[in-house]
């Protein structure tokens, strides 16, 4: 499967409904962390309108794409820039709807994220929030090699503690084409 991640950055209304539909397409998440089928449309709106993002941070620095397989709208991932380090960025949701999750596909569009972020100038880290009730989410991280950092927090809008893993970027490689070894020779 070849997906494309494609940045949101002012929704049509068409948009913010194709995105609240496929969070309705993932009722367990919003069940084990907000004890909720699924989120209002507000709350997807809210992503967009920067009323949610931490002091100093701007639109600018949100990065919310489309998981898309072909024309098929699959997922949604975001990262804000500069938090909560000017060299780290924090994962916000990575969300593959029900009916894809389980093959591989978590994997693939982490992979894409990250690459996005490392072209970022400047970036050495990424941080993502769990909450401890989304016990599956800690193994998914741990596979794409977070680690937990002690950090916590508690907000009532959870059902339990956000846990804070994050992951050292790879360094960019700088070789010339002509240094990289070939494999096999
Ligand atoms: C977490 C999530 C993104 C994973 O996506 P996915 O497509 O189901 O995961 P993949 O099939 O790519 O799996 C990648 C790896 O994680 C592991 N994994 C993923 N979900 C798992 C689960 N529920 N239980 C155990 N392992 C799991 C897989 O075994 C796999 O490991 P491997 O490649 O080493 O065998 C997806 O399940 C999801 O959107 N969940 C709801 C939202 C959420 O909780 N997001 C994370 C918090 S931001």
């Amino acid at each position: 499967m070849a997906l494309l991640l494609q940045r949101i950055v002012w929704p049509s209304r068409a948009q913010l409904n194709e995105l609240h539909a496929l969070c309705c397409k993932a009722p367990n998440y919003w069940l084990i962390t907000e004890g909720k089928r699924m989120p209002g449309r507000d709350a997807i709106a809210a992503w967009f309108d920067g009323s949610e993002l931490p002091v100093g941070r701007s639109i600018g620095d949100q990065h919310i794409f489309a998981i898309l397989d072909g024309e098929t709208l699959i997922g949604v991932a975001m990262a804000l820039r500069g938090w909560r380090y000017p060299e780290q960025a924090q994962i916000g949701l990575l969300l593959i709807g029900e009916p894809w999750q389980g093959r591989g596909i978590g994997r693939e569009a982490y992979q894409l994220l990250e690459r996005e972020i490392a072209s970022w100038p400047g970036m050495q880290t990424l941080r993502i929030g769990i909450i401890a009730s989304n016990g599956p989410a800690f193994v998914f991280w741990r596979r794409m090699g977070f680690a937990e950092t002690g950090e916590r927090r508690r907000d009532i809008s959870f059902l339990a503690e956000t846990r804070f893993l994050e992951k050292r970027l790879p360094l960019p490689d700088t070789r010339s084409a002509a240094e990289i070894p070939i494999a096999g020779l």
